[in-house]
């Protein structure tokens, strides 16, 4: 052959391969997230980014989707479906409560806690920084018709005297407060923890004024770990709880809204009204009874990692990370402002394939989970060098 018909041959060729690959896009992003099921054993691995954005990227296991495929459903508004109906039973003995409401999302479980707790008008108190402040597009006073009233807390914690000094007391001008969040890990503290004690503290106090307390526990399962305590110890002080089976347990959808067993009878018609009453969703809580079973061990991993990756980057002179801040699976990176900004960083990271998300101009949020390993911390930690040597 000659070099010209080479030539032409090879193009023809890159031209083939690469209309084949164009129309198999779809089965090969599905082939790819296949792959990360498996994450660490595939040569695929190498084509991701390492995603370190949330731990609501995670991806549902092999254990998972067979158990989704093969769940035994009925009509859940009816009652009759056994797999949810045993999801939220052993949720409910999981967390000690009597009884519990599998919801779409921990949005969804806050909000219909909100709405069960109060009555509009009232002021609900809030940790500064909360989630359900901050993320959750104002469902509490868009729907609820509840207004907040926000407390500076430390490192996402708030004391009894800080309760009390925001408690204004009997006036004609003021609303009725009933209800206080509290959030166990705090997101935007750095997956902070609330000691047993501190939620002890905070619902004794709250309920002295006539208060009930929420915990929005989106990781309070990590908050446990973090302890050394059993989850039920830690959420009996509260009145209700929330908590995530997506996230670190790595169900696909789902969280569970759990209390006493009139208060869920409450919250079934709130959600109702919220359009979560779900018919066949056996198929979700089959998922959910694995992320139970087989997945709340595993977070040790994810602190383990958490930590690897606070002690590399504690050496990397344009970053700092508040180690005591490290308590948990999250990583918050101070980006010296001499050398840029979390933009920046993000980008530099993006380039090199690791995302994370900014926290504020100067604030990079790492988060660890079940689908990054070693390998992807060892890669964010020599981006993070590179980017900023
Ligand atoms: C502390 C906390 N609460 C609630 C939520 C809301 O959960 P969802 O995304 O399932 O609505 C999140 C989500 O990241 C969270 O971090």
């Amino acid at each position: 052959m000659t070099h010209v018909t080479e030539i032409i041959v090879q193009v023809k060729f890159s031209e083939k391969l690469l209309r084949w690959i164009t129309s198999r896009e779809s089965s090969i992003s599905a082939l790819i997230s296949f792959a990360k099921t498996r994450k660490g054993d595939s040569p695929l691995d190498k084509l991701e980014n390492s995603d370190f954005r949330s731990d609501t990227v995670t991806l549902p296991t092999e254990a998972m989707r067979r158990a989704m495929a093969e769940a035994v459903v009925g009509d859940d508004v009816y009652g009759e479906d056994p797999t949810l109906t045993r999801l939220e039973i052993e949720a409910a003995d999981k967390v000690g409560k009597e009884a519990a409401l599998f919801v779409t999302s921990g949005t969804q479980g806050n909000l219909v806690a909100v709405l069960t707790h109060t009555d509009k008008g009232d002021e609900v108190l809030l940790e500064a920084e909360s989630h359900v402040y901050y993320y959750e597009v104002g469902g509490m006073s868009a729907l609820g018709g509840v207004i907040p009233r926000l407390i500076q807390g430390d490192a996402g914690v708030i004391t009894p005297e800080a309760l009390r000094e925001a408690l204004r007391g009997e006036n004609i001008h003021f609303p009725k407060p009933s209800l206080v969040c509290i959030e166990n890990t705090h997101n935007r503290a750095g997956g902070t923890v609330w000691q047993t004690e501190q939620v002890e503290a905070l619902a004794q106090s709250a309920h002295a004024s006539g208060l009930t307390v929420h915990m929005d526990g989106a990781r309070v399962f990590n908050a446990a770990l973090a302890l050394g305590v059993d989850v039920k110890e830690l959420v009996a002080p509260v009145d209700s709880v929330m908590f995530c089976l997506s996230k670190g347990l790595g169900a696909p959808v789902g969280s569970i809204l759990a209390g006493s067993r009139e208060f869920i009878a409450e919250a079934r018609k709130w959600r109702k009204m919220l359009g979560g009453g779900m018919r066949q969703a056996g198929v979700l809580a089959a998922a959910g009874l694995v992320a139970l079973h087989e997945m709340v061990g595993r977070l040790a991993d994810d602190h383990a990692l958490a930590q690897w990756i606070g002690r590399e980057l504690a050496d990397i002179p344009q970053v700092k990370v508040n180690r005591e801040r490290l308590q948990t699976n999250i990583i918050l990176a101070e980006v010296n402002p001499e050398w840029g900004d979390s933009a920046k960083l993000l980008q530099g990271l993006k380039d090199e394939g690791v995302l994370a998300n900014a926290f504020g101009s100067q604030t990079v949020r790492f988060v660890v989970h079940k689908d990054v390993g070693k390998a992807d911390a060892e890669r964010l930690v020599a981006a993070v060098r590179k980017i900023t040597r």
